[in-house]
């Protein structure tokens, strides 16, 4: 069953082709699809959100489907996960049957289940998303796991060609490393920075000496740089990074040493109030621009005059999930076609009306 659980592990087709359809959406306003007429989507969140729920359930009824948000846990049974596990414990249901079954009710399901951040190798290798989508029988669309968030890298990739046009060669994208009182995971940079080199930008990620992101991404991301003639370079210096810089997208994350020494990451990252991005440091851009996915925090990773600032893409970014999740709704629907037969149905339902009339 092919699913949309990161951009890398696809086409660069498909990946232009949903670029394509993000930004057309964008253009057109689309509110009906034929594709989506009497689709289904079940989404479980296993996390918070705010942008990603709305933006896929709107998206939804925007194009003539349906979408059903399940919050694991509150309203749902809890989930057990390990296989071969006895569940005499809280977990009521295992998510192996909880997905089996929600494969048998929609024609595609999202899932946010972000990372452990206490077990490299299982976020490293999103143990727990490849579990859910293995255990469905229909396309599973990625609403950011342990290392990726592919519908924020839609809507991202589409933002900076509405913004700059078709052709991002030469334009440099400074990843920025952020302080933040909370370590975060590595979903949205991993994705960024994938993105951005894919598009043929020059990255250059800044980041203290402790919060490097994994070599694997790392050497993805050289690879699609290199195919288009640009590079991937890491500086310790923000200041110097933003220099001449068109794009300064931000995000706090809190690299390998969260894994191995907590503590003495917590010190570092508290004592790096200065890794924020201020007016300052935005005057030495080349008239950039400033991205970040939100939710964000004012004053702490961004400034407010710039959030508040012309060179603010925030909410423009926002506003392309909602564009970037048709794209991707749509993208599900053509992969779930072979399966209206997964249930031994002949036909489908608007198929059995017309046999009925
Ligand atoms: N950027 C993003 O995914 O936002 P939410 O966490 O609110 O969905």
């Amino acid at each position: 069953m092919p699913h949309l659980l990161d951009w890398h592990g696809l086409d660069d087709s498909i990946w232009k082709q949903q670029l394509d359809a993000a930004l057309l959406h964008h253009r057109a306003g689309t509110t009906w699809s034929h594709a989506a007429r009497g689709k289904s989507i079940a989404l479980m969140f296993f996390n918070p959100s705010l942008r990603t729920r709305t933006s896929m359930e709107l998206a939804a009824t925007q194009l003539g489907a349906h979408a059903t948000t399940l919050v694991a846990g509150q309203g749902t049974w809890s989930f057990a996960w390990d296989e071969g596990v006895v569940m005499d414990g809280a977990e009521a249901e295992h998510i192996n049957e909880a997905v089996g079954v929600l494969s048998r009710y929609y024609d595609a399901l999202g899932v946010r289940v972000f990372a452990s951040m206490t077990d490299y190798e299982k976020d490293r290798s999103e143990q727990l998303l490849h579990t859910f989508a293995q255990a469905a029988d229909v396309p599973v669309i990625n609403l950011e796991s342990a290392f990726h968030h592919p519908c924020q890298a839609l809507a991202d990739a589409a933002t900076l060609k509405t913004h700059f046009g078709d052709d991002l060669s030469g334009k440099r994208l400074v990843l920025a490393w952020t302080h933040h009182p909370k370590a975060l995971p590595m979903a949205v940079p991993n994705s960024a920075l994938l993105m951005a080199s894919r598009l043929g930008m020059d990255v250059t990620v800044a980041r203290p000496d402790s919060y490097a992101l994994d070599p694997g991404v790392m050497a993805q991301a050289t690879s699609y740089a290199a195919a288009h003639g640009a590079s991937v370079v890491e500086m310790d210096d923000l200041d110097a990074a933003c220099d001449g810089a068109d794009v300064i997208y931000a995000k706090a994350w809190g690299g390998p040493m969260v894994y191995t020494d907590p503590d003495q990451e917590a010190q570092i990252r508290q004592q790096a109030t200065d890794w924020r991005i201020t007016a300052d440091r935005m005057a030495r851009t080349q008239n950039g621009v400033f991205m970040h996915c939100l939710p964000v925090r004012r004053n702490v990773v961004v400034d407010d005059a710039v959030l508040d600032g012309p060179q603010a893409l925030h909410l423009l970014q926002s506003e392309f999930r909602l564009h970037a999740q048709k794209a991707i709704l749509e993208y599900a629907w053509d992969l779930c076609t072979p399966a209206n037969a997964r249930n031994g149905h002949a036909l489908n339902g608007h198929a059995l009306v017309s046999a009925l009339a």
